[in-house]
């Protein structure tokens, strides 16, 4: 006898996988309910994201066999228009803004601010390293570590607005150190990836890999971890000193398959082009050195953006990093002929990559033009011309 939903939903499970297996991911089912008259269970099939929109029925009688269905050909014609349906909506939508209508861009302003003015479908790729969160009261711009985690929250949702449908976004972000401020306390390290996780994955991006990001050994030994232990040698005051950083991958949540986005690509050539020849990392672990750059203490070294915008996205796609830094994306992407839009709040550092910029845009192949704004809303000094 079948008892339960629970059951029922089993059984008419195992005929979606054997008579609509391809299309199982697209469909789900409706409430079980017992069918008084005719003594079994009727159970609708639904289009999955598709408000309910039912496409017929299953029955199962009592002693589990499946009574009675809509004709398979059926609900595949059914399934089927509601897809394209779907699609031609989505597609229109997505002609709207894709390929990008901006030019390069490099703004002054705050991020929580300046995202607003960007519509659906901006960036196809974001990639960013957000600003350091430092325990300590006096040098640290947030009240504390929550607000820390709120203010990226707020970034990271807009972040999902205009980055396009199945498309990534990438952080680099690793614990933070913070140093003991007396004999009596320790040095803490504080796990901000894992926050960082919670928020990405509550803001509607899934997660895809962990890459991990080796510097050569002696990069963090100044970090002055680790020092006890070399010292006296006693067990539980162990302390490695940190060599890696996440680089943290997510897809903006969809059903639809990696494989729709390169269908989908408005131009075969592009996706031809930017195709990965040669060598290519197979492990998460990537050995790399630390970058340096005149202007700015913490830039991302040009050979990690040189292989995430090769791994993740086309050749004329438009690169976003809100937390712009010195402008390593804008620099890299001119290397790699993809566009960039560019946020960062310090005039300094926007001067000093502005400066940097122009001197590289006749290098721009396919972008004639690079835009530089002040943002309206930016309250700080905008000394950044
Ligand atoms: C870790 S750095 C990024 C460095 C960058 N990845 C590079 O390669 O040069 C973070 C940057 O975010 C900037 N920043 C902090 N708060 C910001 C905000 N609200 N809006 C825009 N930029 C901000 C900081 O000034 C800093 O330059």
């Amino acid at each position: 006898m079948v008892n339960t939903v629970k059951d029922v939903r089993e059984i008419v499970n195992k005929w979606i996988d054997i008579h609509l297996h391809e299309y199982s991911n697209k469909i789900s089912q409706g409430l079980p309910e017992i069918d008084d008259r005719y003594n079994l269970w009727r159970v609708s099939l639904v289009v999955k994201n598709g408000a309910s929109s039912s496409i017929g029925e299953v029955k199962v009688s009592m002693n589990g066999e499946i009574a009675e269905h809509t004709e398979v050909g059926l609900l595949v014609k059914r399934l089927k228009k509601f897809i394209d349906q779907k699609e031609i909506v989505r597609e229109k939508i997505a002609g709207l803004f894709y390929p990008a209508p901006i030019p390069n861009k490099v703004i002054l302003g705050d991020a929580a601010i300046v995202l607003d003015e960007f519509p659906p479908d901006t960036a196809q790729l974001i990639i960013t390293s957000p600003p350091y969160f430092n325990a300590k009261p006096q040098y640290s711009e947030y009240i504390d570590y929550q607000e820390y985690l709120d203010f990226l929250r707020k970034v990271f949702v807009r972040c999902h607005t205009i980055l396009s449908e199945g498309r990534f976004f990438i952080i680099n972000v690793s614990p933070v150190l913070i140093r003991r401020t007396s004999r009596s306390n320790s040095s803490k390290r504080i796990p901000i990836p894992f926050d960082i996780h919670r928020i990405m994955d509550t803001t509607g991006f899934e997660f895809i890999d962990d890459i991990i990001w080796v510097k050569p050994e002696g990069a963090g030994w100044n970090t002055g971890r680790g020092r006890r232990f070399a010292a006296d040698r006693q067990p539980l005051q162990y302390k490695p000193v940190p060599v890696t950083e996440y680089v943290l991958v997510y897809r903006k949540k969809t059903n639809k398959l990696i494989d729709w986005n390169i269908r989908k690509h408005h131009d075969k050539r592009l996706v031809e082009e930017s195709k990965i020849k040669g060598q290519y990392d197979i492990t998460n672990v990537w050995h790399i050195p630390p970058g340096h750059h005149k202007d700015h203490p913490a830039v991302f070294p040009n050979e990690l953006i040189r292989r995430l915008i090769k791994y993740y996205s086309f050749i004329d796609d438009l690169v976003l990093d809100p937390f712009a830094g010195s402008g390593t994306i804008g620099r890299v992407s001119i290397e790699m002929e993809r566009r960039f839009l560019l946020i960062e709040n310090n005039p300094r550092f926007f001067k000093a990559m502005k400066k940097e910029l122009i001197s590289l845009s006749s290098n721009l192949i396919r972008n004639v033009r690079v835009d530089f704004d002040i943002n309206e809303g930016f309250k700080g000094d905008s000394n950044g011309d």
